[in-house]
């Protein structure tokens, strides 16, 4: 798998995945910094980074539905993390809905901590989000420390 920078052919289909509002993913794409995995001449995933000060926000981050579960999620969290300490960051934050389990397991995993809950932050989205019978409806903020 190699990492790289994509400047203009973003894979929307992985990106909508993690984050079902074309507005944001548009808006954050304008202003972040992307980054696709590919494997064998296929894009398997990819992360979008946000600068904001002393901390980076990971605004995205999809796996291939057909790629998920062997590992790659973890290893693309962790190239973003060294991305981010390039760019100087401090902190590196992330955030994710409160019915995302299998999310918050694998930030936690990669050593991220909770640092706050933006309660009804989903409630604005046009359709419900409903993840593991659970109804989506607050947004997890977790950051890591990266010094
Ligand atoms: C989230 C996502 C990026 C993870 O990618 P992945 O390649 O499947 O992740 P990995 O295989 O590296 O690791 C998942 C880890 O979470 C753990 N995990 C997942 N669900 C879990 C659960 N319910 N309980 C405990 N651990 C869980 C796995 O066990 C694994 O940890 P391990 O390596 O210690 O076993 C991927 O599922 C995805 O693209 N989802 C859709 C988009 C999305 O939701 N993006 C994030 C938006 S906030």
């Amino acid at each position: 798998m190699n990492v790289t920078r994509e400047m203009k052919s973003f894979p929307f289909d992985l990106l909508l995945d993690a984050d079902p509002s074309f507005e944001n993913v548009k808006e954050y794409l304008e202003r972040g910094e992307c980054y696709i995995a590919n494997q064998n001449g296929k894009v398997i995933g990819v992360y979008v980074l946000l600068q904001k000060g002393s901390s980076v926000e990971i605004v995205n981050i999809a796996i291939d539905e057909s790629d998920r579960g062997q590992g790659i999620g973890t290893k693309l969290l962790q190239d973003a993390l060294l991305r981010a300490k390039q760019m100087g960051a401090e902190t590196v934050e992330i955030g994710t809905g409160n019915s995302s389990i299998g999310q918050l397991a694998l930030y936690q995993k990669c050593g991220f901590r909770m640092m706050e809950i933006q309660h009804g932050y989903f409630e604005d989205y046009d359709e419900d989000i409903i993840e593991n019978g659970i109804v989506c409806r607050d947004r997890i903020r977790l950051s890591v420390s990266i010094n």
